[in-house]
């Protein structure tokens, strides 16, 4: 959580900052800061909220320097005022940090450091960083300046306790940027006579693709025309860039009021270019270990929010496809059960981020406990990418909406490729099987563009249901999980109550909750199960729901007069089914958030990347 970016070169620094800032805006949107080395000194601008209330402030204050850092925070310790608001100074008030994540211990360390007669302005953690700092760059021996920074920054680190990044601006050194992290992320940009820090790429992306990814406990100093990088000690290394794939037409809006929306509709290409990578590299990721793999006999998947949604999914794809045991869990909670420890056993993680601090934990977990590790994320180079054995990229390029969409739908294929790819390395399935399966799994980019022209029809419902108090959404088997996937989306885009349900459940208590008029979306495709799903209908229907079926259109001819609205969505397998099902909630959501005014990008309390437990 919280975005930072930090640009040095030959140009002003300040529409950079700005410009990063906003597209890191994602990543928290309590308050905003930017910090200019001007003349030999810090020049601080900061507000509380949004960074267009920031870009204000700088207006009138119009500062200018070729060295900066801006932060846009998400709150962890402190409230969102202006004194809690990046950057944090030492005493001196001429080296600043700025800073994502949590540093654990440190009321232990401010109570030291007051004690020792440092003056704190603020509540943050991040303070105690530059505390810290100031005190290690007047213990440590050092060539020059920026040798001592280094060394106080390797000295620092030793003293922090928790998952954190950040970044340092000293006036001694005010040609240089100097950044580290643990469990967070800290990429560098590296442009012509210029280079950026930030936490994520598209804060730089419309200046370069060359990337260099900062990994735990490395230390980073950037300058106009050098980066250099150094292990926790403070030894120099070197590392090659990477060229990003991601294009600048991927961070913008493209003509769509928001990313939200814009990523709804760009689930075609993104399905379509992630299986176009997927044969391949599943091919690759799974003839590592043939033999292996023939004997694996069990897979945990971890996850957090949607991307678990996706995760419940994939146990039906890998139990039924590939005859494996599969068990599911929030990774927030796999890291504190017991482990017992297993062999021939591969832990799966999926993030889209690849940054998520509970999914981490939960695969390293795995790690320890003899598992083989999978990512299937959206990020290259991400922290998750690092620590797992396998990755399975995703490529639907970058989601920059809260609310995830198009990372879900793509995690789904991801799992279902690895699953044939899993059935038919243990003979599970059969050649004929796999390749009619694969046939159906690559028809779905065109499914998807005819299941997004819905968008019409379900926007025209949400006029009648969006001031509802509640919205319920019933599913089984695959879709499930759909079902729990649609109420999130509501929720956190449009702050309403919203509750998913297995539909063989709502008689055991949940169906009390309905009332007259409670819109109630059942997810029914003309399936082995539909008939079941039919009675779910009526039940509700009973006690006064408006019901809306998300059907296939075998099952909307036998629903006239069961469903209050029905909705066909094209048909596809039945285990492939939720990829298209998934799409009208996704547009309910939006279109019910759009309707009650919601900030849809930026949902109040949320940010895109959970980088703290
Ligand atoms: O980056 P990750 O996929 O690991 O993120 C996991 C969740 O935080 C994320 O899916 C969250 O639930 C979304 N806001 C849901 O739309």
């Amino acid at each position: 959580m919280c975005g930072i970016i930090g640009y040095t070169g030959k140009k002003n620094c300040v529409p950079f900052l700005l410009d990063g800032l906003k597209r890191l805006e994602y990543r928290g949107y309590d308050s905003a800061g930017v910090f200019i080395l001007q003349g030999g000194q810090i020049v601080t601008v900061r507000s509380v909220g949004k960074v267009a209330e920031l870009e204000k402030m700088v207006l009138q204050t119009n500062p200018k320097g070729t060295t900066g850092l801006g932060h846009t925070r998400w709150a962890t310790h402190g409230k969102p005022s202006e004194e809690n608001s990046h950057p944090h100074t030492d005493c001196t008030g001429d080296l600043v940090v700025v800073h994502n994540g949590i540093i654990e211990n440190y009321l232990s360390l401010r109570e030291k450091l007051e004690s020792r007669g440092h003056k704190f302005r603020s509540e943050t953690d991040t303070e105690i960083i530059a505390h810290l700092l100031e005190e290690n760059l007047l213990h440590v021996r050092a060539s020059d300046d920026e040798d001592r920074l280094i060394k106080a920054i390797a000295k620092t680190n030793k003293a922090l306790s928790g998952a954190y990044a950040y970044y340092v601006m000293w006036t001694r050194t005010p040609y240089l940027l100097a950044g580290t992290k643990v469990q967070n992320p800290l990429v560098v940009g590296i442009g012509k006579e210029e280079n950026f820090l930030a936490s994520d790429v598209p804060a730089f992306l419309q200046h370069t693709r060359k990337v260099l990814f900062v990994e735990d406990g490395e230390i980073v100093i950037i300058k106009s025309s050098s980066i250099r990088l150094f292990d926790k000690a403070g030894v120099e290394k070197s590392r090659k860039p990477v060229k990003i794939d991601w294009d600048q037409k991927k961070i913008e809006k493209g003509g769509f009021r928001h990313f939200m929306l814009k990523e709804i509709h760009d689930q075609p290409q993104a399905l379509e270019d992630t299986l176009r990578t997927e044969r391949e590299g599943f091919g690759k990721i799974l003839n590592l270990d043939t033999t292996g793999l023939r004997k694996l006999h069990t897979v945990h998947i971890v996850a957090c929010g949607t991307a678990y949604h996706a995760a419940l999914i994939g146990k039906y794809y890998i139990e039924q496809l590939a005859g494996i045991s599969t068990q599911v869990e929030l990774a927030s909670e796999y890291k504190y059960r017991a482990l017992v420890p297993a062999t021939n056993a591969l832990a799966i993680a999926i993030s889209q981020s690849g940054e998520t601090a509970d999914t981490l934990g939960a695969i390293q977990k795995a790690k320890e406990a003899g598992f083989g590790t999978l990512a299937i994320c959206n990020v290259k180079g991400s922290s998750l990418t690092r620590l797992c054995d396998h990755v399975f990229y995703t490529h639907c390029g970058p989601e920059i909406s809260v609310a995830s969409t198009k990372a879900f739908t793509s995690q789904l294929v991801a799992l279902y490729a690895l699953a044939l790819f899993l059935g038919q390395s243990n003979g599970n399935i059969s050649r004929g099987f796999f390749e009619k399966s694969y046939k159906e799994l690559l028809s779905l980019p065109k499914a998807m563009d005819e299941v997004l022209k819905l968008e019409y029809d379900v926007r025209h419902l949400t006029r009648k249901i969006y001031k509802e108090k509640q919205f319920i959404f019933l599913g089984r088997h695959v879709n499930y999980p759909i079902a729990l996937e649609g109420a999130l989306k509501v929720k956190e885009v449009s702050y309403k109550n919203a509750e998913g349900f297995a539909a063989g459940e709502i008689k055991h208590g949940p169906i009390s909750i309905i009332e007259k008029g409670t819109p109630v979306f059942i997810l029914m495709p003309e399936d082995r199960l539909f008939e079941k799903m039919v009675f779910a209908c009526q039940e509700c229907r009973a006690r006064g729901a408006f019901v809306v079926a998300i059907t296939t259109k075998a099952g909307a001819k036998q629903l006239k007069n069961i469903a209050d609205k029905i909705i066909t969505v094209p048909t596809t397998n039945e285990l492939l089914q939720p990829v298209l099902d998934v799409v009208p909630l996704q547009i309910l959501a939006y279109w019910i958030a759009k309707r009650l005014g919601c900030d849809i990008d930026h949902p109040r309390h949320l940010a895109k990347s959970v980088t703290v437990e």
